[in-house]
């Protein structure tokens, strides 16, 4: 079967060609972020403009570039949710319309399911059940995966996600949109050890995560170093970088640990923006190493928003038999665990 993916969620325009005999067979992706950092942030509407100008030539493109025609597609997999409305119609419209025209099957897919089956799409893909860490933008989740459809939500940000936290304190240091990526570099000249962070929530049993006073701590610091004139100067900002890093990272792995041990599984999976940290990935292969466990996590480009995650996803549940009828699917929320096992 060979499933068209669109992703349309936030500020990524992915198409993909997923075929269930042979793999990925095209994938393209428009990335918004250089007319969103301007404005410290995505801008919902100008969001859902270029989506609209970018999506028809990315699957021109994807179809051109694996050798294939509209005739060729046997479904489509469009983003449903959750994320910005007015993005989120542009894909699902686009997607709904096309299988229609085409006669074939639709299905609507939930984002973070997306993101938790990408490191499906590598060579040594986990098997079910797993411990997943859902770290993006929006999610902050470790959740029981005990088959597709099969989520126990095992702990959630109470606040920010990490993602999120990312983003802000690289706007307290001066860094662009989006901060994550921009954090880890700057971090890697920085000084671990020069400023402890907290490690909110580790000291007390429970999965959940708070990242917002992690904001506050780096604020204050990055004000408590200003010289007259305002100014900071470079390395302390890239301590601050490190040190913020070291923080979210050990939370991270701390409950990771954790999480593990509470289920007793034995592979852990790590989805999302921010599962495309290095230095998350090296503090993590400590942790499944001591718990005797395997990591796992989808090459860096799969990790963000894409359209082959969706490809994938959408083409497990159309496998199984499921498919979306002709409504045009676009939920802003949407809980993960609502959806239907295969
Ligand atoms: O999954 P994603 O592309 O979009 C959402 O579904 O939200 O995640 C985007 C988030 C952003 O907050 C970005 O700063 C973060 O992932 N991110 C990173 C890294 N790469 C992306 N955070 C830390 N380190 C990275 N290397
Ligand atoms: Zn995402």
């Amino acid at each position: 079967m060979r499933v068209l993916g669109i992703e349309t969620s936030c500020d990524e325009t992915g198409v993909a060609l997923f075929d269930s005999e042979r793999g990925l067979l095209g994938d393209a992706l428009y990335s918004q972020v250089d007319m969103h950092a301007e404005y410290g942030g995505v801008v919902p509407e100008l969001a859902s403009r270029d989506h609209v100008r970018k999506l028809i030539p990315l699957i021109r493109e994807v179809l051109a570039e694996s050798g294939q025609t509209l005739s060729d597609i046997d479904a489509i997999a469009y983003t449903a949710g959750p994320g910005l409305i007015g993005a989120l119609m542009v894909g699902a419209s686009t997607g709904r319309a096309l299988a229609l025209s085409l006669g074939i099957p639709a299905i609507a897919v939930h984002h973070m399911e997306g993101h938790l089956l990408a490191p499906m799409l590598e060579e040594t893909p986990p098997e079910f059940p797993f411990v997943a860490l859902l770290v993006s933008g929006g999610h902050t989740q470790l959740v029981q995966v005990d088959g597709i459809g099969q989520y126990s939500l095992l702990g959630e940000s109470l606040d920010d996600a990490a993602g999120e936290a990312f983003d802000k304190a690289a706007k307290m240091l001066g860094l662009d949109y989006p901060g994550g990526p921009l954090i880890a570099k700057l971090a890697t000249t920085g000084d671990r050890s020069r400023f402890t962070f907290p490690r909110p929530m580790t000291d007390r049993p429970g999965l959940d995560f708070s990242f917002s006073g992690l904001k506050t701590f780096t604020l204050n610091t990055v004000n408590a170093h200003r010289d007259e004139a305002g100014e900071i100067d470079p390395q302390t900002l890239a301590d601050i970088a490190a040190a913020f890093e070291e923080a979210v990272v050990d939370t991270l792995a701390i409950k990771c640990r954790r999480a593990l041990q509470q289920t007793g599984y034995r592979q852990l999976v790590i989805a999302g923006g921010v599962s495309a940290n290095a230095r998350l990935r090296e503090k993590l292969a400590v942790v499944v190493e001591k718990e005797r466990s395997k990591l796992f996590y989808a090459r860096p480009k799969f990790c963000t928003d894409n359209g082959a995650m969706i490809a994938y996803a959408g083409c497990q549940r159309l496998l199984a038999g499921q498919q979306s009828d002709l409504t045009i699917l676009a939920r802003p929320r949407w809980p993960m665990d609502t959806l239907p096992p295969l």
